[in-house]
């Protein structure tokens, strides 16, 4: 007797190791345009006879979805970050919900770097400045920026990626703070990072990037009060979610010169509204949630949301599970 393979829906194209593998174990079918995610009537309807669904953050996994998916046993997050998802939702209802942890830390800890570099030292302005054919000479006030080397960075949240960026501050020789609910001890050791609560640790730094998931508790974390606690010639780093920080009241902010600065990969509204005031704003570096967009990084994403998807459709528990609790009682398990 030959068994059928598992009904998947892809909602987006993957690197094709990760199609080659997905087309060895599943019949899948895939929403085909990069660019755009599926509309949600669309969604609803491929789901609805799928045993398995692989979906960025783009797609709202929730009670409607997963009532429209009977037959769903696991939902297969091509990200770290899962706050997208109802995790309760799925466990309530024995759907398995994994993700790719690992994997894009240090990518996305190059690209908060790469985000502090490029506003301390006004790169992106620079760059428009120089194509557009008002250069004239070299000049000693030109650009003038901020030193990141021997600075205090802050770092909130120091999990796998704040880590990774307290990593390479080292070669910056600068003093490092640390804000988390969770103190560590063996990273405060290891890496000279000194705890500070987040109301000191935003008075001191130099520099402030945020790496915290987003939940409740971390919602607009950076709001108005926090902002004018920040040094007038502070730049605040964002790698993690848009809604832990409060966009107009930084927008506010960096344009009356209460910081000097921003580097922004995410955004409360993604993508960023054609009118939204950061986009007025020099002193504000903004890239599209681009973190862990290496060739070589989303392509392992990509291979291990279908490895855990594929795991998951097995019986066997899947090795980035986000929801333990819905193991025992999964669905068609
Ligand atoms: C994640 O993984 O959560 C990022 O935001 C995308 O890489």
């Amino acid at each position: 007797m030959t068994v059928s393979p598992p009904r998947v829906y892809v909602s987006r194209p993957l690197p094709a190791a990760a199609m080659e593998r997905l087309a060895r174990h599943t019949d899948f079918e895939v929403w085909e345009r990069q660019e755009v995610p599926p509309p949600r009537e669309e969604l609803l309807r491929r789901v609805a006879r799928a045993e398995g669904l692989v979906c960025l953050l783009t797609e709202r996994v929730d009670a409607e979805l997963l009532d429209a998916a009977p037959r769903l046993r696991v939902v297969s997050q091509v990200a770290v970050g899962f706050d997208n998802i109802d995790v309760a939702a799925a466990t309530a209802r024995g759907v398995l919900v994994t993700n790719t942890p690992g994997v894009l830390t240090e990518t996305t800890a190059d690209c908060a770097w790469a985000l502090l570099l490029a506003a301390a030292r006004r790169i992106a302005e620079g760059d428009r400045y120089t194509r557009s054919g008002r250069w004239r000479s070299w000049e000693l006030q030109l650009f003038l920026g901020r030193d990141v080397h021997g600075a205090t960075l802050g770092i909130v949240g120091l999990g796998r990626i704040g880590a990774a960026v307290a990593r390479r501050a080292r070669g910056f020789d600068m003093r490092l703070l640390y804000y988390d609910p969770v103190r560590r001890p063996d990273l405060e050791a290891e890496l000279g990072v000194e705890f500070a609560d987040l109301e000191r640790l935003l008075r001191e730094s130099d520099f402030i990037t945020i790496h915290t998931p987003l939940t409740p508790e971390t919602t607009h974390l950076i709001g108005r009060r926090e902002l004018a606690l920040m040094k007038p010639t502070a730049i605040l780093v964002n790698t993690s979610r848009g809604p832990v920080v409060d966009q107009a009241a930084l927008a506010d902010a960096l344009r009356r010169g209460a910081i000097a600065g921003a580097g922004l990969d995410v955004f409360e509204a993604e993508p960023i509204p054609p009118d939204d005031p950061l986009l007025e704003l020099d002193n504000a570096v903004l890239t599209p949630h681009i973190g862990s967009a290496s060739v070589a990084t989303r392509t392992r994403m990509a291979t291990m949301a279908v490895e855990n998807l594929v795991a998951a459709l097995r019986g066997e528990r899947p090795p980035n599970l986000v929801n333990p609790e819905a193991w025992p009682s999964r669905r068609g398990g």
